[in-house]
């Protein structure tokens, strides 16, 4: 795993796709260090005296030769909302690239299933896929057609499946409702990104048919270095702490998935 690094960054756009959710793209001195696909970065929040941590955030996009990172992010509180609120110029200090990856395989179809923001490492995840020879699915679910966000690069990356709640766009349902989930289930692999209830879900499904499930976490965490075990979860071989040995799990490990 690359050394992590603390860097200043300055915002070069800020992407508003809804109300409530946009693209932040960070300008810094190339090259970056190498990023992997899973991993994320503790983004500190610039002139917002009241929030003192930094945010977790996944890293949705990394230009290490031009010097760019991309996150994917909704509006929940202060802290994303003051990030959602920068303007091309100011600064952010970046600690990344943190935590582990999806496994990379370089063969066979792997379905990458999103819920809400958990689509923000899934473009890499899809990209890293296919350029190292395997064959990515990207399942997107949302409540309705303005919470999916599907650019050209998903399709370019993945063949891209969507379900929405109330029928708007995609299959109507949830992920798990997806024919894709049910019948003739060909792939060796999910890999997936969400709200636990439906990353839990996926986790029986994969168990059902035999394969594994890799789950990208996203407990709140104070630190991000391991100090404070505010972020831990119950495993098979005890407690973990999402930061430093996730946040990515393969979710046999996990206790009462
Ligand atoms: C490894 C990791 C990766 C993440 N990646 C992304 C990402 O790519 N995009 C993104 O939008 N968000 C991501 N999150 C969640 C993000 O960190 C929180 O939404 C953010 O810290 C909230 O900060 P805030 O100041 O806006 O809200 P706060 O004022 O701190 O909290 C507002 C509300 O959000 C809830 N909240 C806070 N943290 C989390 C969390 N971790 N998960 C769920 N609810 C939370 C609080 O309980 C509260 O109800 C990630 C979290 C982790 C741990
Ligand atoms: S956030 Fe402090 S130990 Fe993980």
């Amino acid at each position: 795993m690359p050394r992590k690094t603390i860097s200043t960054f300055s915002v070069s756009e800020v992407i508003h796709l809804s109300p409530d959710t946009f693209v932040m793209h960070l300008q810094g001195v190339p090259p970056l260090p190498e990023v992997f696909a899973g991993q994320f970065a503790e983004v500190e929040v610039p002139g917002s005296p009241d929030v003192f941590l930094r945010r977790p955030l996944s890293i949705h996009a990394a230009d290490r030769e031009r010097g760019m990172l991309s996150f994917y992010v909704k509006t929940v509180g202060k802290g994303t909302r003051r990030l959602s609120e920068l303007l091309p110029g100011e600064k952010v200090s970046v600690v990344y690239p943190l935590g582990n990856q999806f496994t990379l395989l370089n063969s066979g179809k792997v379905l990458l299933v999103a819920g809400g923001t958990g689509v923000a490492p899934m473009l890499m995840l899809a990209q890293s896929l296919k350029g190292a020879g395997a064959e990515p699915t990207l399942l997107i679910g949302g409540r309705s057609a303005s919470d999916i966000h599907v650019t050209e690069a998903y399709h370019e990356a993945a063949e891209v499946l969507v379900t929405t709640e109330d029928g708007s766009a995609g299959i109507m349902g949830r992920v798990t409702d997806h024919p894709v989930l049910k019948e003739n289930f060909d792939f060796v692999r999910i890999c997936t990104c969400g709200p636990d209830p439906m990353m839990k879900a996926l986790a029986v499904i994969a168990r059902e048919k035999h394969v594994i499930c890799e789950a990208s976490l996203e407990n709140t965490m104070a630190c991000g270095f391991g100090a404070c075990l505010c972020c831990v979860v119950k495993t098979t071989e005890g407690h973990k702490c999402v930061c430093t040995e996730g946040p990515v799990f393969d979710t046999r490990n996990l206790e009462n998935w």
